[in-house]
């Protein structure tokens, strides 16, 4: 007899799953019905403009914010329906690195790297200055532990940001605009981090971004958020070859950068404002 081939099971890949997920605020639909997957090994970027709800989508995928309707099954567990100590459970298997690196300012950044540790496992307390060390290696910051976040320029704060994600060696990381308000070669830096992290390491990674050559370079797949006249909706979502052949003229605009479009044309003054406010 033949030995039975090996079935392999496509949906035990899905590390995330988001089921018509809506979140409205004072009536107005920032996320409208959006349906996607992550699967393992992923490196998974969510782009678009500011204000097209990019932050709002971290927090729920995290369950830091429950969406108005809809599920996020995060290693197959529904979050948006878990109770808290489910939920506290599951929040050991991943990392979040926030926009704002989030650091406690009265704390060093071997304190605030510690930190994950501290509340969520039974390390020893030499252990834990250990993986201190290891992690501020891993993003170039040997020797940092007792600096404070003050004393550090905005492309080390956010490398300590990413350290403290990854602290707890989760299986997931959630990046929101890692490169943000870097210069190139600070990007290129921060970009070549994640890479190691994902690529080498193997953690799956969704990221979100607007600044295009870093999504570039990191993304094996990619989603693309609508804003102005299309918010709410994904404009596109495919491997990086297949999002650069897409004709969509607001991805295309998006992509290339320019500043003419149906993007710009079409923004309300009201939604212009606060893009320029989200900007600064
Ligand atoms: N808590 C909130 N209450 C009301 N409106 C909000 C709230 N959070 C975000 N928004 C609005 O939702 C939209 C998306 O915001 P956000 O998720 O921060 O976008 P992004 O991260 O893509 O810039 C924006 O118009 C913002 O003003
Ligand atoms: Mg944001």
């Amino acid at each position: 007899m033949s030995p039975t081939p090996k079935k392999t099971n496509p949906s035990s890949d899905v590390v995330l799953e988001v089921k018509d997920l809506v979140q409205s605020y004072n009536g107005r639909a920032v996320l409208n019905g959006l349906n996607f997957k992550v699967r393992k090994g992923e490196t998974f970027v969510i782009m678009g403009g500011s204000g097209c709800g990019k932050t709002t989508l971290l927090r729920i995928l995290i369950g830091a914010q429950k969406p108005t309707s809809g599920s996020v099954f995060l290693f197959g567990e529904d979050i948006t329906k878990a109770p808290p100590q489910e939920l506290d459970r599951i929040r050991l298997r991943f990392g979040m690195n926030f926009q704002f690196g989030a650091l406690f300012q009265s704390m060093t950044v071997g304190e605030n790297i510690a930190l994950p540790l501290q509340e969520h496992s039974q390390v020893d307390p030499s252990l834990i200055e250990m993986i201190v060390k290891m992690k501020l290696e891993l993003v170039g910051l040997t020797g940092f532990e007792n600096f404070k976040p003050s004393e550090l320029s905005g492309g080390m704060r956010k490398r300590v940001g990413l350290a403290r994600a990854l602290a707890l060696d989760p299986e997931l990381l959630f990046s929101d605009e890692p490169t943000s308000g870097l210069d190139p070669v600070m990007t290129a830096v921060v970009d070549q981090l994640t890479l190691d992290s994902t690529r080498k390491i193997g953690v799956t990674a969704v990221v979100v971004s607007h600044d295009m050559t870093s999504c570039f370079r990191i993304a094996t797949h990619m989603l693309m958020l609508g804003n102005g006249p299309r918010q709410g909706e994904i404009i596109a979502e495919g491997t990086p070859e297949e999002i650069r052949a897409n004709p969509d003229p607001f991805l295309q605009q998006f992509v290339r950068g320019e500043a003419d479009g149906p993007i710009a044309f079409r923004l309300s003054q009201d939604d212009y404002l606060k893009h320029l406010l989200q900007e600064g």
